[in-house]
Parts: C-alpha cells; structure tokens; sequence
C-alpha cells in the first residue's frame, strides 16, 4: 500500500487541465473536452509533483460517474488508484449522491479487477462506444477495443 495518506484537493476551473494524467485513461483530447468542462476534477500532489486524478462528472441529483482516473505510470501499483477509488466514493458520499458509476473498456482487465474489488458491479454494457467514438480502431494486448462496460455502485448515506 502506499506509504503516504492520499489526500486529494479540488481543482479550480482556473486551473490548468491536467491534460497529461488525463489522457492516459482516454485516447484524445477531443474525448476528454467532451465532460472535463461540467465535471470537478481531483488531483493528487506529492511533493510538488502530480500523481493522479479523478474527475467526478454528475448524471443526475442522484447519481455520479468516474469518467476519469489515471495514475502517472511511475507511480502506478503502490496503491494510489485503490485509495483514489475510495476517495472518489467518499467524495459522492459526502455530496449526497447514492449511486457512482464508472466504465472501462471491454480489454481493461487490471482496471475491472479494481473497480470489483472497491465494490462496483458490472451494470451495463455500451455496445460498440469506442468503434462509435473514435476515429480509427484501437487493439489493446490484440484485442479490439470495442465495448464500454459500466460498472456501479450503491452509496450508503
Ligand atoms: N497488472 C495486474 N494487476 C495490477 C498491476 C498490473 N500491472 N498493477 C497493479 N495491479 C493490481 C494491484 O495489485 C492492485 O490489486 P491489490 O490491491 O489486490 O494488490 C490493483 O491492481 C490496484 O492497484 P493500485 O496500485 O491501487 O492502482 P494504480 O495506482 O496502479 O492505479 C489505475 C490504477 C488504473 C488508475 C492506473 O493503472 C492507471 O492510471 N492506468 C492508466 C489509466 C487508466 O487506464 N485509467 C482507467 C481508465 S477506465
């Protein structure tokens, strides 16, 4: 686990995008513009350095979405995205939301692992969202990347 208490802070809408973190969980800019302006974004600094985010876009009164979360890879698998997770969680819970979603794609093993294990259950399946919403193909470890599967999970209040 990682050594240090994870501790996220609120960026401000004045504040740069971090567009680096950003895109190592979705595949272009356009992609990421098309919730980054409606959502809140919460990042995680370690001496003077950016080591992960989430960003917390709202469906409805009820219900939020993870639509990004991503650690610098240098810091990845020390724990900083398990405790992202929960964050995230306690973040929704502390809004009064009851239900947050997340979704990964159909070849993000690492990534559905981690959501279970926090507690989310695959709820849905968005067929073909990533041939529909980008340009070109995209094979991950030879796999097509073709479906969204969205995960949930309920907030005890
Ligand atoms: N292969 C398989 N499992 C791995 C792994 C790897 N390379 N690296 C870590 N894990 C496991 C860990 O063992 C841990 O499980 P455990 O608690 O049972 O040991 C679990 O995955 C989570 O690891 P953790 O260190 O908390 O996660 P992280 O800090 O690496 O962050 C991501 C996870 C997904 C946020 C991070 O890998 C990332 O930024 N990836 C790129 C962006 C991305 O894909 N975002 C999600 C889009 S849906």
């Amino acid at each position: 686990m990682f050594e240090y208490n994870v501790i996220t802070r609120r960026c401000s809408k004045e504040e740069e995008i971090p567009y680096d973190l950003l895109l190592l969980a979705d595949e272009t800019i356009e992609a990421i513009n098309r919730y980054i302006h409606q959502s809140d974004c919460y990042v995680f600094e370690h001496q003077g350095q950016l080591l992960g985010l989430y960003v917390l876009f709202p469906i409805n009164n009820h219900c939020i979405e993870i639509k990004n979360i991503a650690v610098l890879e240098s810091a990845q698998g020390k724990g900083i995205g398990t405790l992202l997770i929960r964050d995230a969680i306690q973040k929704a819970k502390e809004q009064s939301y009851t239900t947050i979603l997340i979704g990964t794609a159909n070849t993000a093993f690492k990534q559905l692992y981690l959501y279970q294990k926090e507690g989310f259950e695959i709820d849905d399946i968005k067929k073909n969202f990533f041939i529909d919403n980008y340009p070109t193909p995209i094979y991950e470890k030879g796999i097509l990347l073709n479906h969204m599967i969205m995960l949930k999970k309920t907030i005890e209040q």
